[in-house]
């Protein structure tokens, strides 16, 4: 099964206690939210998986930590397939099988050779460790009281097929809500929140304020243009992405105008569509766009500093050139984590779907860009982030073997 390539991960109890600095608060917030169904359930229950427990799983683990771009070959790949052997489930454990992967650009930063551990918000991924992501998973076996056979759990499940976790590490997802259980690692869930806290509660955003947005049609920013005109009712919301079909998406989502940076008139055009200036920008990209977009502000203008993504795959950031314009123009930027809202979870959880249940935000098939994937091509579906290929939240659907029962 799969390559059995050295070197070989560290051991589940190690990778464990990485795990338990991500903050724990938070997830268990979400949990309370997606398990308390809010109406009676709609569909019938899942059909659990009738396949024997296998003892061995595959999986990516990081062993080169890039300074550019990530390289998937060659004589330093980022990432090496292995195969481990799966714990026997102990007391109050589940036995996941992943189905889909969340894809996030954050992912870049938690293997970076160049971060320092204090400087980030989660301990980065080591070289020998298996690459971590949210999965959403079907638990085949369970001793946990609350998870039962077949029941679908979001999880830090890493580049793996199967697992034994503990079931508090766990969120069951929620099927009462007539949306595929995968917008709960999107619309509904910490790319959701990331949105909503971002642009409400970092820059205060209300009917008074024109918003500009950066990468308008991804997870963050298709929701952050919704949440911004549709439930915070702001004057009008200017989309930026990376093409036509892009912004006329990002527009029908309610964005008065989105514009394609990748167009050689792109300054020209946002200059005109931010004429008379703009009180508020969610930044998911940073560099040249952000450069330009403090030229752009109101005075006293607030910015969300959410993402630096055209700045990820680079050992040479681009630098600010318009640092000026932040002093002259008493112009605010606020960073923000996402975990730093964790409190407020549940209650956020609930507020977009009463929003979504309004019609006020829009969460279907059109709100993410699923990827059938095999295995071996695992990194390389996680790596269309940085190419632009997702609409919405980019979902990884984990392909398996004929043998497999899903
Ligand atoms: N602060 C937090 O707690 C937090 C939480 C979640 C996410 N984030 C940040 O939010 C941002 C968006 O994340 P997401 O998960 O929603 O991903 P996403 O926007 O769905 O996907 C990434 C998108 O970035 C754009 N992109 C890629 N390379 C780019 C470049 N060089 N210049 C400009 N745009 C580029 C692409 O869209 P185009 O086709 O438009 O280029 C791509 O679709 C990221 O910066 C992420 O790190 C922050």
């Amino acid at each position: 099964m799969g390559n059995p390539s050295p070197p070989q991960p560290r051991s589940p109890q190690r990778r464990q206690s990485h795990n338990r600095k991500v903050p724990h608060n938070a997830v268990q917030s979400l949990i309370s939210t997606l398990f308390h169904p809010l109406d009676p359930p709609k569909h019938p229950p899942r059909k659990p998986s009738t396949m024997t427990l296998p003892t061995t799983t595959r999986q990516w683990v990081l062993t080169n930590k890039p300074t550019d771009l990530v390289s998937l070959s060659g004589p330093s790949p980022t990432f090496t397939q292995s195969t481990a052997s799966i714990p026997s489930l102990k007391p109050n454990q589940v036995f996941l099988k992943t189905l889909y992967f969340s894809n996030d650009p954050a992912q870049r930063g938690w293997i970076s050779k160049y971060v320092k551990a204090d400087r980030m918000y989660v301990p980065p991924v080591s070289e020998g460790e298996v690459m971590r992501a949210r999965a959403i998973s079907e638990v085949l076996e369970s001793t946990a009281e609350g998870f039962k056979k077949g029941m679908l759990v979001s999880a830090n499940a890493g580049w793996k097929e199967y697992m034994v976790t503990d079931a508090k590490e766990c969120s069951p997802v929620a099927d009462n809500l007539g949306v595929k259980p995968t917008q709960f690692l999107g619309a509904l869930g910490f790319t959701g929140l990331t949105a909503l806290y971002g642009i409400r509660d970092i820059v205060r955003a209300g009917p008074g304020d024109t918003v500009v947005v950066s990468g308008a049609a991804g997870a963050t920013g298709s929701m952050v243009v919704q949440i911004a005109k549709n439930m915070l009712g702001c004057k009008r919301v200017i989309g930026i992405a990376g093409s036509d079909d892009k912004c006329r998406w990002v527009e029908s989502l309610g964005a008065d105008i989105c514009v394609n940076y990748k167009k050689p008139e792109f300054k020209k055009e946002l200059i005109k569509a931010t004429e008379g200036y703009v009180e508020v920008y969610f930044d998911n990209v940073g560099g040249e766009i952000l450069d330009l977009m403090l030229t752009r502000m109101a005075r006293h203008g607030r910015v969300a500093a959410c993402g630096a993504v055209s700045n990820y795959n680079t050992s040479q950031p681009t630098g600010l050139r318009n640092w000026g314009e932040i002093i002259v123009m008493r112009i605010e930027i606020r960073g923000f984590i996402i975990f730093d809202f964790a409190p407020k979870f549940a209650e956020a959880t609930r507020e977009l779907i009463a929003a979504y249940k309004e019609g006020k935000i829009r969460i279907g098939d059109e709100s993410e860009t699923i990827v059938e994937t095999s295995f071996e091509d695992i990194p390389r579906t996680w790596m269309k982030l940085f190419e632009g290929s997702n609409t919405g939240k980019l979902v990884t659907k984990l392909k398996y073997g004929e043998s497999s029962s899903l």
